[in-house]
C-alpha cells in the first residue's frame, strides 16, 4: 500500500513538473487591432484570439480606438510585457516605425495583419487578401451587371467613386484595382463621372468613416445630380463607406432608379442592405481564414522556422505566396494573400455555408460572439 501511495505521489510530482514546464513554454501572442467601431475588426480579433488560444498560446488582444498615439502605446505595452510575437493591423501604416523598432530590438517578430505597415524593417511577413483584386472584382461587377461593351458607345452611364482611408495602405490598392478595370470604359465615354472626381485623393474617406462618406455623397448629389442627372453606379471601396453612400442615396438622390452600390467585407448592416436592395454587392473576405493563415505562419515563426511558399501546404484556406507586390519602403515584405470573392443577394447562402453567418428570417446574423 505504502509503495502504491509513494508511486502515486511520484507520478503526481512528475505530472505537475510537466504541466509547469508546458506552462513556461507556452508563448504569448500580442494582437493589436485598429478599432471596434468597424465591424470586421471585431470578427478578426475574435477569430485570432480563439484560434491562437486553441493552439495553446497565451493571447493579449488590444483595440486602439482608431487613435494612432493609442496604438503606439498599446503596442509599446505589449512589447514591455514581453510577448513572443506581435500581430498588428495598423491604423496608420506610416506611424509605427519607432515602436516597431523597439519590437525588433527586443527580438519580437511582427506580422503585418491585413494592412501593410510602412517604413519599418521590423516586419517579417504580411498576411492579407489580394487587395488589388478586391477593386478588380468591384469594377468587373459593374461591367458585367451593366453589360458594358467597348464596341458599343450608344449607351452611357454615370458613376461616382468613394475610396478609403489615405492612412491605410490597402485603400490605394482597392481604388486602383477598380479604377484600372473601369478606365477603358471611362476613356471611351461609356462611363462618365459628373463630379469630375477621378483621383484617389479626391474621393478618399479618412478613417473609413460612414458619416464622412454620407456627407461627401450628399455634397456630390447636391452639386451634380440635383438637376435630374441619373446616377447609375456608386463604387464604394468597402462596406462602412457603402453604408453612408447608400444612406445618402436614400435620402438625397432625386432619381427613381436604384444605383449599383459596391462594397467590401460582408458587414451585417451591409448584408441587410443587400437584402433590401440598397447595396448591390460586397466583396467578401473570410477573416476566419485570414486568422487561420496567420496562426500557421505564427506557429512556424515561433518554432524558429523561416516560412516561405512551403507554408501553403499546411493552410486550409486558398492563398498565394507573393514576394513581389508589397514593398513597404524598406524592401519587399513576403506576403500570404487570400482570395476574396463577390457576394450578391443571390449568393448570401454561401456565407451561411461557411458557418460564420446564420439566417435570422430574411436577414443574416454573424455567429461570431462580438458582432
Ligand atoms: C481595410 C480592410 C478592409 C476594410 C477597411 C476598413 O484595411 O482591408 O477590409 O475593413 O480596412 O476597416
Amino acid at each position: 500500500m505504502k509503495k502504491i501511495v509513494s508511486m502515486l505521489l511520484i507520478l503526481a510530482l512528475a505530472l505537475s513538473l510537466c504541466v509547469t514546464a508546458f506552462a513556461e513554454d507556452a508563448k504569448t501572442v500580442g494582437i493589436a487591432m485598429p478599432t471596434r467601431s468597424l465591424e470586421r475588426w471585431n470578427r478578426d480579433g475574435e477569430y485570432l484570439e480563439e484560434q491562437f488560444k486553441a493552439a495553446g498560446y497565451g493571447v493579449e488582444l488590444v483595440y486602439s480606438d482608431n487613435d494612432i498615439t493609442q496604438q503606439n502605446n498599446d503596442i509599446g505595452n505589449l512589447i514591455a510585457e514581453g510577448v513572443d510575437l506581435l500581430i498588428v493591423a495598423a491604423i496608420d501604416g506610416e506611424s509605427l516605425t519607432q515602436t516597431l523598432a523597439d519590437a525588433k530590438d527586443a527580438g519580437i517578430p511582427v506580422i503585418a495583419y491585413d494592412r501593410l505597415i510602412m517604413n519599418t524593417d521590423a516586419i517579417s511577413y504580411y498576411v492579407s487578401f489580394d487587395n488589388y483584386q478586391v477593386g478588380v472584382l468591384q469594377g468587373q461587377f459593374v461591367i458585367d451587371t451593366l453589360g458594358l461593351d467597348l464596341n458599343d458607345t450608344s449607351k452611357t452611364y454615370n458613376i461616382e467613386f468613394t475610396a478609403g482611408d489615405p492612412a491605410d495602405n490597402n485603400a490605394g490598392f482597392f481604388f486602383g484595382g477598380a479604377f484600372d478595370t473601369l478606365k477603358p470604359y471611362i476613356d471611351a465615354g461609356i462611363l462618365n463621372i459628373p463630379s469630375g472626381k477621378t483621383t484617389f485623393e479626391q474621393v478618399a474617406t479618412p478613417a473609413w468613416s460612414t458619416d464622412t462618406a454620407l456627407e461627401n455623397m450628399q455634397n456630390t448629389l447636391a452639386s451634380f445630380y440635383s438637376d435630374g442627372t441619373v446616377l447609375d453606379v456608386a463604387l464604394c471601396s468597402n462596406d462602412s463607406t457603402a453604408l453612408g453612400v447608400a444612406q445618402a442615396i436614400s435620402s438625397d438622390y432625386a432619381g427613381s432608379n436604384q444605383p449599383l452600390v459596391t462594397g467590401q467585407d460582408g458587414d451585417i448592416a451591409n448584408l441587410q442592405n443587400i437584402v433590401d436592395g440598397k447595396q448591390t454587392m460586397t466583396v467578401y473576405k473570410n477573416v476566419s481564414d485570414e486568422a487561420g493563415v496567420t496562426l500557421e505562419l505564427g506557429k512556424a515563426i515561433l518554432a524558429g522556422e523561416t516560412p516561405d511558399a512551403g507554408l501553403l501546404d499546411s493552410l486550409s484556406a486558398e492563398a498565394a505566396y507573393d514576394t513581389e507586390s508589397y514593398d513597404n519602403g524598406t524592401g519587399i515584405i513576403p506576403s500570404y494573400l487570400l482570395v476574396p470573392f463577390v457576394i450578391t443577394k443571390d449568393s448570401l447562402q454561401t456565407l451561411v455555408d461557411t458557418g460564420l453567418y446564420a439566417w435570422d428570417g430574411d436577414y443574416l446574423v454573424s455567429t461570431a460572439a462580438t458582432t
